[in-house]
């Protein structure tokens, strides 16, 4: 019976199913965000499995997240790639928005790129603007790791403390700058959503240090340092966050401006992937 199958076992599963359709392991994992899926198109000798098709993996219900996962050559690396995540506001639990994550590492990777499209809080960011996350605050009151910790998938108490990798993070900021891309830094704080922040929010994040907001990102990030992968992420900063601007905020403006930013985020991902 599915139910009392262990996470491991879920992992297992799904790993295997994934396996039997591909000729290289991968090395590194990206999860694309909002508008960002395009990266997907720049795979050579592409594997894509919709992911209704791999056992325990859940469904991506958002415009904009394609649902598949791809595995193939990308600027000389073998990479599995998520197109579209899974929102903890679409009714997932934590643990089935970092099941993909694990269900990477059992493929092989140890090195993850996340990225997303988030609200600029501080006040020097303009949307379009590029910004590696230097570290979260996880304000979305979920924790992927809740429950009895299998061992095996990683220790019970996780440090924290490095979870975007100073080492890769150093590396983005000389690919930016060796390409000539600007790149911006902050900390992305992470809420459950679906609605966005009201203005007094956005003020107490700003208080509290975040740089940037988004609605993914976080679980994902907790469960890959949890199983030992070196993370590095970067935020498409899509819009300035509520009260900022007298203007409301819309999933329209979102994705409008993800598509602005594509290409140049497309360059600096390329320009990274061969050297993480
Ligand atoms: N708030 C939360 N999530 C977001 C935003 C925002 O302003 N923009 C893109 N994702």
């Amino acid at each position: 019976m599915q139910q009392q199958l262990s996470q491991s076992a879920k992992i297992r599963e799904a790993a295997d199913y994934i396996r039997r359709s591909l000729r290289k392991q991968p090395q590194i994992g990206l999860i694309l965000g909002s508008g960002l899926g395009v990266l997907g198109d720049h795979l050579t000798e592409a594997v894509v499995i919709p992911y209704r098709d791999i056992p325990h993996f859940p469904i991506s219900t958002v415009e904009g997240h394609a649902g598949e996962l791809m595995i193939g050559e990308l600027a000389g690396r073998t990479v599995v790639l998520m197109r579209g995540r899974f929102h903890m506001y679409e009714g997932y639990g934590p643990e089935l928005t970092a099941f993909p994550v694990r269900v990477m590492k059992a493929l092989g990777i140890d090195r993850l790129l996340v990225t997303n499209a988030a609200g600029g809080i501080n006040a020097s960011f303009a949307p379009g603007d590029l910004m590696l996350i230097s570290d979260h605050i996880n304000l979305t009151g979920r924790n992927p790791l809740v429950g009895p910790n299998e061992e095996e998938l990683g220790v019970r108490f996780p440090d924290m403390s490095d979870a975007y990798s100073r080492r890769l993070r150093s590396l983005a900021k000389s690919v930016a700058a060796e390409q000539g891309i600007e790149l911006r830094e902050g900390v992305y704080v992470g809420v459950l959503g679906p609605s966005y922040e009201t203005p007094a929010e956005i003020r107490m994040l700003r208080a509290i240090g975040a740089d940037a907001v988004g609605m993914s990102t976080v679980a994902e990030v907790i469960a890959a340092n949890h199983a030992g992968i070196e993370v590095l992420g970067i935020s498409c900063i899509s819009n300035m966050a509520a009260g900022m601007l007298d203007q409301p905020l819309s999933h329209q403006e979102v994705m409008e401006t993800t598509e602005r930013v594509k290409s140049r985020f497309l360059h600096l991902v390329k320009s990274l992937v061969p050297q993480l």
